[in-house]
């Protein structure tokens, strides 16, 4: 047996280049990714102006977290005026599970309370944290988590449904309700715009903080730089990870308003490799890509968003739904969603499955020639 644990369904591909669009096995093979290693390749992986800042880096090899370094500073900042207004704080984390732990720790200390409500099926992370507040299923598997068990809101999440969030909320007992703008981990399932600014509006009156997970849906994944966007809101608390360095590092954060950042520091703010140098270099390297071609970018997923829903959409295999370049299709049958995947890998594509559900990640950047490339190996695959 390996030394190596790695998840059961973990696939024969030895990855040992990646470039562009692209993933090349030990084997010769390689294939399209229509998965971005789930929404952190946004803008392709390798992209060369971040590749060169990391070559050219000569910054210091680790920062202790108790000291001061510029670059962190200067990212916090640069990350403050893209979020959503209200967020003036940031936490260095080193990726999005500890950035979700962060923000379930910092509404329990500003509120004084310990339960969460989620929505039903919801993923936010492997820590105990995450997983306390997680699908229910992974969550039986720990009897003794420490957090009360959350409510849970079953989707559709429309209107209609804001009722229940207000009979979760009503007891003034919730801490923070935490979702995904658009929620990756359920098919690419979009909350309708009412639905959040409602549970803006009900968190208010009752005393309980809004969470966005942004982790999946940060950095244009969803045709806008944040998800939140498409609606509105304004979160107390943001977690970003994944595509915050375009893959070429591990990082994650929390971004909070100041009074919630206060009541954090009542624990503290120590992450041992939380933002290490290289990290933020590559942080850094991606917002200033970001800058100078965003706006071009997110056009440009908006026109790739109308290709794949109309071809996505006549292969049959189920209603396509998402936004942006995250794309979900339940085909109503696990066995089958696995099939594809298995398949897709086979003829060179790779696409996630989770349950019944196919799910599109493309990166941001791909052309049309490639996107169609893909699509016609997705619709030989579904046949
Ligand atoms: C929405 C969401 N939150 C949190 C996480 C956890 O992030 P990480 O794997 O970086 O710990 C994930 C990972 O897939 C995620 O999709």
């Amino acid at each position: 047996m390996p030394a190596l644990v790695q998840s059961k369904n973990a696939e024969g591909f030895e990855v040992v280049r990646t470039e562009g669009c692209r993933v090349f096995a030990a084997d010769g093979r390689s294939a399209i990714d229509f998965q971005s290693g789930w929404c952190v390749g946004n803008l392709g992986w390798s992209r060369p102006e971040i590749e060169r800042a990391l070559r050219d880096f000569d910054g210091p090899a680790y920062v202790y977290p108790g000291h001061r370094y510029a670059p962190w500073e200067e990212l916090a900042q640069a990350l403050v005026e893209i979020v959503p207004p209200g967020l003036r704080r940031a936490f260095r984390a080193t990726g999005g599970s500890e950035a979700v732990e962060i923000a379930l720790q910092a509404a329990m200390l500003h509120t004084g309370r310990a339960r969460f409500v989620t929505i039903e099926g919801c993923y936010h992370g492997n820590t105990l944290g995450p997983h306390s507040i997680g699908d229910n299923e992974t969550r039986h598997l720990f009897p003794r988590l420490g957090l009360p068990a959350p409510r849970t809101i079953r989707p559709p999440l429309d209107e209609a449904r804001l009722a229940q969030v207000e009979t979760a909320l009503k007891p003034r007992d919730v801490a923070a309700v935490i979702l995904e703008p658009v929620i990756c981990n359920l098919g690419a399932l979009v909350p309708e715009p009412a639905f959040m600014r409602g549970i803006q509006d009900l968190c208010r009156r009752y005393g309980a903080l809004l969470i966005l997970d942004e982790v999946a849906t940060g950095f244009g994944r969803t045709g806008r730089m944040f998800a939140a966007e498409h609606s509105g809101v304004q979160p107390d608390m943001l977690t970003i990870a994944k595509a915050i360095t375009a893959g070429f590092a591990p990082m994650g954060a929390t971004l909070t308003s100041s009074a919630i950042a206060e009541s954090m520091l009542k624990v503290g703010a120590y992450s041992t490799y939380g933002w290490h140098p290289r990290s933020t270099a590559a942080a850094l390297a991606n917002l200033a890509w970001w800058r100078d071609n965003g706006e071009a970018l997110l056009a440009h997923v908006g026109a790739m968003n109308r290709l794949f829903v109309t071809r996505v959409g006549t292969l049959g295999l189920g209603p396509v739904q998402g936004e942006g370049l995250a794309l979900g299709v339940a085909t109503g049958d696990e066995a089958q969603a696995e099939r594809i995947k298995a398949r897709c890998l086979k003829e060179g594509l790779i696409v996630a499955a989770e349950g019944d559900v196919v799910s599109l990640f493309p990166p941001l950047v791909i052309d049309e020639a490639t996107a169609e490339e893909g699509l016609a190996i997705l619709q030989r695959c579904a046949a």
